[in-house]
């Protein structure tokens, strides 16, 4: 049996400034997962440090830092049963020009020639990852 889960989900500034949170969250809704908290707002570099803090020393996390504090983004929490694997399977491969036709990289994100990857949706990629991101989030949010 599986348990119930939730999840981090943010569609990023280039998601939202081309008018896709809508259509994110219509495909996240039609799968069957059920947002239980929703967020819009332009991310400080602390919290993003804090974030992407498994990414720390990369040489893509500056750009990737600039990029996701460069508007706002649409911070949601989803709840359901294995939404973690779920939703990273709606998101597809980090890769947009590679990432599956179908998933929402896949479909509606292409290389931007960009200096970091944009691709649309940050998904949570574990249970532990999950809870650390939407306290991080989310700190008021009632569990
Ligand atoms: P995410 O964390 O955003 O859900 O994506 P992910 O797990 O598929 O990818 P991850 O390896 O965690 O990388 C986080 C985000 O950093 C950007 N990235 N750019 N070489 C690059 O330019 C590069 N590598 C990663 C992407 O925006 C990626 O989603
Ligand atoms: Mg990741």
């Amino acid at each position: 049996m599986s348990d119930l889960q939730r999840t981090l989900v943010l569609v990023k500034p280039d998601g939202v400034r081309r008018g896709l949170s809508g259509e994110v969250l219509r495909r996240i809704e039609a799968k069957g997962y059920r947002p239980v908290a929703a967020r819009l707002r332009t991310a400080d570099e602390a919290l993003l440090a804090e974030h992407y803090a498994e990414h720390a020393g990369k040489p893509f996390v500056g750009p990737l830092i600039t990029f996701m504090a460069s508007g706002p983004v649409l911070a949601l929490v989803v709840e359901g049963y294995r939404v973690i694997e779920g939703v990273r399977a709606l998101a597809g491969a980090t890769d947009p020009t590679t990432a599956a036709p179908g998933s929402i990289r896949g479909d509606l994100a292409a290389d931007t020639g960009a200096a970091v990857i944009e691709n649309i949706i940050h998904a949570s990629d574990s249970p532990e990852s999950a809870a650390r991101e939407i306290a991080l989030w989310f700190a008021d949010l009632d569990s």
